[in-house]
C-alpha cells in the first residue's frame, strides 16, 4: 500500500487539489419557504473560495495530461480574480510559476490572494469601467498585457474563454454532484455566465440525464446579450459574469431563457442570504438567488419544483 493510500484511509487529504469540488448542496428553506424548494451549491467552500477552482483544476491537469504543459513550465492567464485565484492554487501545488493579468476594476482582495499564492500579478488600468464595474474593454486591456508577457516568458496560456476543458470540469464534476445530491429530483438549474463554463457543463450533464430539466442564464438587467437584447447598461455589480457578449463556449441548445436581475436585487438577496441563512457570499450569488426566486414565483415550473443554483464565491472577496 502506498503512503497516499494509507493517508486516504486515515482521512488525510493529500493536497489542496483534493479539496476542490464535492461541495455541499444546501436548502435555503429560511430564505424561500415555498412553494417549491431552492437548493444551492456551496462553491465558496472550494479552497480559494469560488466555483472557478473546478475549471482551474481541469484546465491545468488536462493540459499536463495532453503534454501541452510540462513539469515546471510557466503558466499565464487573464482573470477577473476568481479564475486567477483557482489557477494560483493549482499551479502552487503542481509547481508551475504563474503570471496573471487582471483589470484594476476587480476587487483588490483578489489580487492580494493571488499574490499570497505565489502568482506574479499584472494589474491593468480600466478603459471605460469603474472600480467594481468591469467592462469587456477592461478585460481586453488585461488580455493585451498578458499576451505581451506570454511570449517573453514562453508561458502556457490557459485561455479560460476558449478552453473546452473549462466546461468539462462542470460536466464531469458539478453536474454529476447535483444529480446525485438531489437524487435526480431537480426541475431547473440557473447561473450567470462569465465564460459560460459552469452553465454549459452543468446544464449539458443535467439535460442528458433528464431533458425536462430547464436551464436558465442569469444576466444583469440591461446587459442581456444571451437573450439577444441591445446592451443599455454595460456597468453592473456582477463581477465575473455578464461581460456584454455571448461567450464563445456558450451552447444555445442548452438554454431555456434568461432571468434578468438588477443590481438592487443582487444586493438585496446577498444581504438576505447572510441574515436568514448565515452565508456570506458575493454579488453574483445574490443575483442567482434573486433569479431563482423570480423563477419559482413565475408559474413556469410545477408548484413543487426544485430549483438549483450556485453560491459562486465568498463575500470576503469584495470590499464593502
Ligand atoms: C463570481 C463569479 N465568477 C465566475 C462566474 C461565471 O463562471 P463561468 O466562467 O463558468 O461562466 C460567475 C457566474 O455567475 C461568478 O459569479
Amino acid at each position: 500500500m502506498t503512503d497516499r493510500t494509507v493517508d486516504r484511509l486515515n482521512g488525510i487529504t493529500p493536497s489542496a487539489l483534493d479539496l476542490i469540488g464535492n461541495t455541499p448542496l444546501i436548502a435555503l428553506d429560511r430564505l424561500w419557504k415555498g412553494p417549491g424548494r431552492l437548493l444551492a451549491k456551496c462553491e465558496f467552500l472550494n479552497p480559494t473560495g469560488s466555483l472557478k477552482d473546478r475549471s482551474s483544476l481541469f484546465m491545468i491537469t488536462k493540459a499536463r495530461e495532453s503534454g501541452k504543459l510540462n513539469d515546471g513550465d510557466p503558466v499565464i492567464e487573464v482573470t477577473s480574480g476568481n479564475q486567477g485565484g483557482g489557477i494560483a492554487c493549482v499551479t502552487a501545488v503542481l509547481g508551475h510559476p504563474f503570471t496573471v493579468a487582471m483589470s484594476k476594476g476587480n476587487s483588490p482582495q483578489r489580487a492580494i490572494m493571488m499574490k499570497a499564492l505565489g502568482a506574479n500579478c499584472i494589474l491593468t488600468d480600466q478603459v471605460n469601467g469603474k472600480p467594481g464595474n468591469v467592462t469587456a474593454d477592461d478585460v481586453a486591456a488585461a488580455e493585451e498585457a498578458a499576451m505581451k508577457v506570454k511570449d517573453e516568458i514562453g508561458a502556457y496560456y490557459v485561455d479560460q474563454f476558449n478552453n473546452q476543458t473549462n466546461w468539462l470540469a462542470h460536466y464531469e464534476m458539478t453536474g454529476p454532484e447535483i444529480w446525485r445530491q438531489t437524487a435526480g429530483k431537480i426541475d431547473a438549474f440557473l447561473i450567470g455566465c462569465g465564460t459560460g463554463g459552469c452553465f454549459v457543463g452543468t446544464s449539458k450533464f443535467l439535460k442528458e440525464k433528464n431533458s425536462n430539466i430547464k436551464c436558465f442564464v442569469v444576466e444583469p438587467e440591461g446587459c442581456q446579450p444571451i437573450e439577444g437584447c441591445t446592451i443599455t447598461k454595460p456597468l453592473h455589480l456582477l463581477q465575473g459574469s455578464g461581460y456584454g457578449c455571448v461567450p464563445t463556449l456558450f451552447k444555445p441548445e442548452l438554454y431555456d431563457g434568461t432571468m434578468a436581475v438588477s443590481d438592487e436585487d443582487a444586493v438585496k438577496y446577498r444581504k438576505l442570504l447572510g441574515q436568514k441563512e448565515g452565508l456570506y457570499c458575493g454579488y453574483t450569488t445574490g443575483a442567482n438567488i434573486a433569479a431563482a426566486i423570480k423563477l419559482l414565483q413565475s408559474g413556469k415550473l410545477p408548484k413543487d419544483a426544485v430549483v438549483v443554483t450556485i453560491l459562486c464565491d465568498s463575500g470576503l472577496k469584495y470590499p464593502e
